[in-house]
C-alpha cells in the first residue's frame, strides 16, 4: 500500500524548499561563466525571455504532472501513459550525470574556503593559482571526496533537515554579502565597461549556440526536466496556487543570478587587464576573479571566508537535493533499504567523480569532443538530455495527456491566468523552437554553419 504522502505545510514552505534546492552552484557559478562567455548582455536576455515563457511553461507542467499523479518521475508519467514511462527513466538519468561532477565543484569551494581561512587570499589572487590546484592529483580529488562524504553521509543519517533549516537562515545572508561585493565592485575604475557588456544586449553575439547554453542554464538552474520538480509536485498541496508560486520560485532564482552575474561579469573587465579572453574561461571563472576582488576589497580575507562558506552551504543544500533524488529513484525502482539506495549512489558518484576530477591533470588525455571530463558530463545532461527531455514532455502534455487536464490541475485553486499562453506554448512554440533549436546547435557544433 502506498503511503499518505505528507504535504508541505504552506505554500511558503513549498516555495523555500523548492527555490532551497533550486538556489546553488548553477546562479552562483554556472550562470556568470556563461553569461561571459556567451556576449553578456545577449545572454541575460535570452535568458530572460526563456525564463519567462519556456520555463514557466515547462515548471508548470512537471509540478502538475506530480500533483495530479501523486507520484515522483517515472511513476508520474506511467500512470499517464504507458507507452512515455521511458521518458521517466530518462528524465531519471540526468540527476545520476549532474551529482558526481556537482560534487567536484563544491570540492572546489572547500578549497577556496580553506584557502581564506588560512590566510592565503594574495596567493590565490594570483593569475594562474586555480589551474595549479585543478591539475594536481591529491588535493582536489580530497577536496572532492571530502565534499561528497559529507553529502552522502547527510543523506544516510536523515538530517538534512537540520541543515536546510541552517541554510534558511543563511541563504539571506548570502543574499545580502552578494549586494555588497557587488555594490563594491562596481565602484572600481573600469567596472562600467563590464556592466555595459552584462547588460546591453549585442545583437551580432546571437546564435544558436548561445540559445542553446541559455536552455541548458534556464533548465539546470530551475532544476526542470529532471523529474525533480514532478517530485516536489507530488508533495504540494491541491489548495495552493500554484501559477503564483512558479512565479516566486521562478523570480527567487533569476534574481540570485542575476545578482551573480554583477558580480563576477565586471570583475573580469577590472582585473584582467582588457584581455578579453579571460571572458572566456568557463568553469574556472568565479575561482580565478572573485579572489581579485577579495584581494582589493579591505577586509577581503574575512569576506573572502565568509562568502566561500555560504557558497559552500548553497552547493551543499543542492548537492543534498540531487543525492535525495537519486536515492529515492533507486529506492522506488529496486525497492532496496535506504542503506543501499545511498551506498549505490555513492559508488555512482565515486565512479564517474574521480575521473572528473583527475580529468583536469593526469586524465587530461581522456577528452571527449575536445571537452574537459567536466565540460562533457555538463554538456551532455544541459545541452543534450534535458532539450531532448523537455520536447518530449511538450509533446506528451500538449497531444497526449492534453493541456486542459493541466489547466484543470492549475485551477484546483485560483484562476490560470496565462492558460492560452501556456497551451500555445506547450502545443506550438516549444516544441518547434526546441527542435528548432537542437538541429542548429548541432550544425554549428559540426561545422555546417558558421557564426
Ligand atoms: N538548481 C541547482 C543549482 O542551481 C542545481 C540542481 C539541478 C539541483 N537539479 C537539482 C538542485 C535538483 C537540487 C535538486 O545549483
Amino acid at each position: 500500500m502506498e503511503k499518505k504522502r505528507s504535504n508541505f505545510s504552506n505554500k511558503l514552505g513549498f516555495i523555500m524548499a523548492a527555490a532551497g534546492s533550486a538556489v546553488g552552484l548553477g546562479n552562483l557559478w554556472r550562470f556568470p561563466y556563461l553569461a561571459a562567455k556567451h556576449g553578456g548582455g545577449i545572454f541575460l536576455l535570452l535568458y530572460l525571455i526563456l525564463a519567462v515563457t519556456l520555463g514557466f511553461t515547462l515548471m508548470v507542467s512537471e509540478i502538475s504532472l506530480g500533483r495530479k499523479t501523486r507520484l515522483s518521475v517515472i511513476g508520474a508519467y506511467e500512470a499517464l501513459d504507458k507507452r512515455f514511462s521511458f521518458l521517466g527513466y530518462l528524465a531519471s538519468v540526468v540527476p545520476f550525470i549532474i551529482v558526481p561532477y556537482y560534487c567536484v565543484i563544491g570540492g572546489w569551494v572547500l578549497k577556496y574556503l580553506t584557502v581564506f581561512v588560512s590566510n592565503q587570499a594574495a596567493a590565490a589572487a594570483s593569475d594562474d593559482y586555480f589551474t595549479q590546484f585543478i591539475t594536481q592529483a591529491g588535493s582536489p580529488l580530497v577536496c572532492f571526496l571530502i565534499f561528497a562524504g559529507c553529502t552522502v553521509f547527510i543523506v544516510l543519517w536523515g538530517v538534512s533537515n537540520g541543515i536546510e533549516r541552517v541554510s534558511k537562515i543563511l541563504m539571506p545572508v548570502l543574499v545580502v554579502l552578494s549586494i555588497v561585493i557587488a555594490v563594491f565592485v562596481l565602484m572600481q575604475p573600469g567596472a562600467m565597461e563590464g556592466v555595459t557588456y552584462y547588460l546591453r544586449p549585442d545583437f551580432s553575439r546571437f546564435s544558436a549556440t548561445t540559445l542553446l547554453a541559455a536552455m541548458g542554464q534556464l533548465f539546470y538552474s530551475m532544476s526542470l526536466s529532471m523529474g525533480i520538480m514532478i517530485t516536489y509536485g507530488s508533495y504540494m498541496k491541491s489548495e495552493d496556487n500554484m501559477e503564483q508560486s512558479v512565479r516566486h520560485i521562478e523570480l527567487f532564482d533569476t534574481g540570485i543570478a542575476f545578482l551573480a552575474g554583477l558580480m563576477i561579469v565586471p570583475s573580469v573587465f577590472i582585473f584582467s587587464g582588457g584581455d578579453e579572453s579571460a571572458l572566456g574561461k568557463g568553469p574556472s571563472l568565479m575561482f580565478v576573479t572573485l579572489p581579485k576582488v577579495f584581494d582589493a576589497m579591505a577586509f577581503g580575507t574575512v569576506i573572502g571566508v565568509v562568502f566561500f562558506l555560504l557558497v559552500l552551504f548553497a552547493a551543499l543544500t543542492s548537492s543534498i537535493s540531487l543525492t535525495e533524488a537519486c536515492v529515492s529513484i533507486v529506492q522506488d525502482k529496486t525497492k532496496c533499504s535506504r542503506r543501499t539506495g545511498c551506498l549505490s549512489v555513492a559508488a555512482i558518484m565515486a565512479l564517474l567523480g574521480i575521473p572528473t576530477c583527475l580529468g583536469f591533470g593526469v586524465l587530461d588525455f581522456i577528452s571527449p569532443f575536445h571537452m574537459s571530463l567536466l565540460d562533457f558530463f555538463d554538456f551532455v545532461s544541459n545541452s543534450i538530455l534535458m532539450p531532448v527531455i523537455a520536447l518530449l514532455t511538450c509533446i506528451f502534455i500538449g497531444y497526449v495527456v492534453k493541456p486542459k487536464a493541466i489547466i484543470e490541475e492549475v485551477e484546483l485553486n485560483g484562476k490560470f491566468k496565462m492558460k492560452t499562453f501556456y497551451t500555445i506554448m506547450i502545443r506550438w512554440i516549444a516544441p518547434v523552437c526546441l527542435v528548432a533549436i537542437l538541429i542548429f546547435s548541432v550544425m554549428e557544433t559540426l561545422g555546417y554553419i558558421k557564426v
